[in-house]
């Protein structure tokens, strides 16, 4: 129903108003008779009143459901009902609680809730969807064991927990931990299993599935070796077993995120857990490992301890993506992995934390909690644990994870929990690091160097910029790893954590024979932004011989930086003795090709943005796109002579395999490729096109040609070869986009919009187009406007079907007020004109106001 009024202001929720519901839940007993337009659910809960919450009236949540009939204690009832839930008068002590409900999954276009993909249902409850499938107390802190029966004729039915009963048309499924509604998920549909079994340390047999549409078999084998790894890993690396019989992945091609950690039901964006060596690339291979893993630890880290309402994300999503942030770096390259983690923070998470969408890891109130599954909950999230590590040590932080495990089991916990169990493993006081969590904005931290009598001193000052509902900040706990090197380059004071405590800090170093060089917070042990004066020598002093490999990669990237600042602004040529140092790193055979080809990746062009904008000066996308253009020339042309040797050494003569090792091969092998394009105009991207047999290179040659504006026939042979496999295509469309040149970028969206094959309400298709556009800087920013026009289009449109995908994509203008008096208009009125949308969701509503405010 569509309704032109003014919209009425959306609720905020508190932190501080948290309240425990005023029953609990012994069992859950679901029934399900499944249609496309008319699903019947029958709900039969049993409800004691809970002896720890204030007295209140009885409020289940519900949204989009038609209620048949609700009976308490066996005599039927009518329930008061609003849009958002129903009350009703209920007995002093326990009853049993029995709701009909139907839903048509069919119409479901939100994917939230039970909704339907290409034939097969399935489910989506977090953060609140279940209250879409029948009234329930929807909130993660009231827990309960789910017993579920599935009636349908399709062939394969899936709930949480151990298989019951099955028979022809039904299935039964009960699970044995208790657990939040989020965590529950039933999938039904004509699927295919990859199997395959795990046996515990303990010696307990898990029988283990990845569930796919027939044809996909194929796709399977990876993500199952990824999924044993990490069972395997928990175990060995934080003492954590498996817990139920089964493990079940399904993959689903309409999905608004990467992957859902259900209870023993992990269901996957297909693009998150689907791989072959023909249609995916090393990077998805490690991506899907890596999501792989971060849904499997979430079995302790988010289900046996969940989190006490939704401002706790963090608890459950920092803890589980350090964790497979370790677990990558162990089955990778650790050092690759830091600094690809690190250029992920900058480039999403910073400019997060430096704009109006800025808030703590653990916010303090929310209008949509879809919108807070952020950068910043996330990775900041995870880089605040990483402190809690570094500070207190691997011994330490371990036995505080035994603790807090021990102690929680069962819990639906706070970051309070979480703080204390640190304290009293390790005898610290926390109280201070505890502003990590609830103060937004990146951390400046400044450094001042004295060398006097043979004592080298540090003075650091820190100070944290406003953000929205925070002017005033006090200092943080910053741990800053530091490394001293000696004139020739030997380090004369291995890497020593500095606690940072203060906004004005002393640290000497005593006992040296000359001034050293500083190598500062090293494996970025801090997420802040370090502003310290420094001499391009001593940048490529540093290049040339830290031992950090972070920071060794880092000072090559400030020099480029800098090289491009000077481009952008004075018009400089670029800087030659930084292209020095580069050639040296790069034909240094004893590093890592992968550590080789990241130091040949040059900053982004949004990084560009951002840097300017701190430096006071106003970016201009085409400046910084024509720069960063000039310095990648420049730099193919001083490659030149060692191109042919770079990629003798890039090139890999054994079978395919997405490991490490060939990973960085290939990586280096793109580098080179990409030089070689500057040079030929494409003549060896057309060869590599044709020859490749895998997706990694496939790709790069046609990156390269689309670059070298030669793509033409490669498109349309890409075409051909591809058009059957949906996760293919979305790198077809993406691609083309986010490659174009900025003139034409929006121009190019737009067509492929018009598309047969661009089947809007598939987020992953949206996504490659929209977002596609997003992420090409200066096509998005285009001075005529042309791009904010179409994302803003399409999000208008989006946002009537599918508001949770739409939202998240309004992040593409959170960096507005950075730009040009012209641009910022183009985009304030193309963020109005959203805002004034009728019928706007809370979700975008929320966004935009943020944005704009
Ligand atoms: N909890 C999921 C994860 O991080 C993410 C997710 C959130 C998926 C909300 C769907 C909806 O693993
Ligand atoms: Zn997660």
């Amino acid at each position: 129903m569509k309704d032109a009024a003014p919209q009425a202001a959306a609720e905020t929720v508190y932190l501080k108003d948290y309240t425990p519901f005023g029953w609990q839940i012994a069992d859950v007993h679901l029934t399900f008779r499944l249609s496309p337009t008319a699903t019947r659910v029958l709900a039969r809960i049993h409800f004691a009143p809970n002896p720890g919450a204030p007295k209140q009236d009885f409020f289940l949540h519900g949204e989009e459901l038609r209620l048949i009939r609700a009976a308490i204690d066996g005599t039927e009832v009518t329930p008061e009902i609003t849009d958002k839930g129903l009350t009703c008068a209920v007995p002093d002590g326990p009853f049993l609680w029995e709701a009909e409900v139907e839903i048509a999954p069919e119409a479901n276009t939100a994917l939230e809730g039970l909704y339907m993909s290409n034939g097969m249902y399935c489910t989506q409850c977090e953060a609140e969807g279940f209250r879409k499938i029948t009234y329930y107390p929807d909130r993660p802190d009231v827990m309960a064991i789910f017993t579920v029966r599935i009636e349908s004729d399709l062939p394969v039915l899936l709930s949480n927990g151990n298989p019951g009963d099955r028979g022809a048309g039904f299935a039964e499924w009960h699970d044995p931990w208790r657990k939040p509604a989020y965590l529950f998920a039933l999938v039904a549909g004509d699927l295919v299993a990859h199997p395959d079994r795990f046996r515990t340390r303990s010696g307990k047999d898990v029988d283990l599935n990845i569930w796919v549409r027939p044809g996909d078999e194929g796709k399977c084998a990876f993500g199952m070796e990824a999924l044993k790894k990490s069972m395997r890993w928990d175990e060995e690396e934080y003492g954590r077993e498996y817990d139920l019989d089964v493990f079940n992945i399904v993959a689903v091609d309409d999905f608004n995120m990467g992957a859902m950690e259900n209870k023993g039901l992990n269901i996957f964006n297909s693009s998150c857990v689907l791989a072959s060596p023909e249609t995916s690339t090393d990077g998805n291979f490690e991506r899907i490992e890596a999501i792989i893993a971060h849904e499997y630890f979430h079995n302790w880290t988010g289900n046996r301890i969940t989190c006490r309402d939704w401002f706790q994300l963090c608890l459950k999503e920092g803890l589980t993506v350090f964790r497979d942030q370790q677990f990558t770096a162990d089955m990778r390259s650790a050092p690759v992995k830091r600094i690809d983690d690190v250029i992920m923070l900058r480039a999403r998470q910073f400019p997060e934390d430096q704009g109006p969408l800025a808030h703590p890891v653990r916010p303090e109130s929310f209008q949509e909690i879809n919108n807070f599954y952020t950068a910043t909950v996330y990775e900041k999230g995870a880089e605040v644990i990483g402190m809690l590590r570094t500070l207190v040590g691997a011994e330490a932080y371990a036995k505080a994870l035994d603790l807090y495990f021990d102690r929680h089991d069962g819990d639906a916990a706070t970051i309070e929990d979480w703080l204390r169990v640190f304290e009293e493993a390790t005898g610290r006081d926390l109280s201070q690091f505890k502003r990590w969590y609830s103060q937004a904005g990146t951390p400046r931290v400044q450094v001042d160097e004295d060398w006097t009598d043979g004592t080298y001193s540090l003075t650091v000052r820190q100070h944290t910029p406003p953000t929205p509902g925070q002017p005033d900040k006090a200092p943080q706990v910053i741990p800053l790893a530091v490394g001293l090197l000696g004139p020739n380059g030997d380090e004369v004071v291995p890497t020593r954590v500095l606690e940072v405590t203060e906004a004005e800090q002393r640290f000497e170093f005593t006992g040296l024979g000359a001034r050293p060089v500083p190598s500062l917070n090293r494996g970025f042990s801090a997420p802040i932004v370090l502003e310290r004066e420094t001499s391009r020598a001593e940048r490529a002093f540093l290049l040339a011989h830290d031992t950090d490999p972070f920071n060794r990669w880092d000072a090559s990237r400030e020099l480029a930086r800098d090289s491009l600042f000077e481009m952008i602004t004075k018009d400089a040529a670029p800087d030659g003795d930084w292209l020095d140092g580069l050639q040296r790193l790069v034909a240094d055979t004893t590093l890592d090709p992968a550590y080789r080809a990241l130091m040949l990746s040059g900053p982004s062009q949004s990084e560009l943005a951002q840097m300017l904008h701190t430096r006071g000066v106003t970016p201009d996308p085409d400046a910084i796109w024509s720069a960063a253009e000039r310095l990648a020339q420049a730099t193919a042309e001083r490659f030149a002579d060692m191109l042919p040797a770079l990629a003798r050494e890039a090139s890999v003569s054994a079978a395919y395999a997405p490991d490490a090792e060939q990973s960085g091969k290939r990586a280096l092998g793109s580098a080179v490729l990409s030089m070689q394009t500057r040079l030929d105009g494409g003549y060896a991207a057309e060869a590599q096109f044709a020859a490749a047999d895998n997706m990694t290179q496939q790709l790069s040659a046609l990156t390269q040609l689309i670059r070298a504006d030669r793509a033409k026939a490669a498109l349309a042979a890409f075409y051909e070869q591809w058009q059957g496999d949906r996760l293919v295509m979305d790198k077809w469309f993406g691609l083309q986009v986010g490659a174009a040149a900025p003139a034409r970028a929006a121009d190019i969206a737009a067509e492929l919009t018009g598309h047969d094959l661009f089947d809007w309400k598939n987020p992953n298709r949206f996504r490659a187009v929209l977002g596609g556009l997003a992420m090409n800087h200066a096509g998005f920013h285009r001075a005529d406007g042309a791009g904010y026009r179409l994302l803003a289009d399409w999000l208008i449109r989006l946002d009537d079907l599918n508001p949770q995908t739409a939202a998240r994509m309004c992040s593409a203008f959170q960096t507005w007020t950075r730009y040009d008096a012209d641009r910022q208009d183009l985009m304030r009125a193309e963020l109005q004109r959203i805002a004034d949308k009728p019928n706007l969701s809370r979700d975008m509503g929320e966004m935009v106001g943020r944005i704009l405010s």
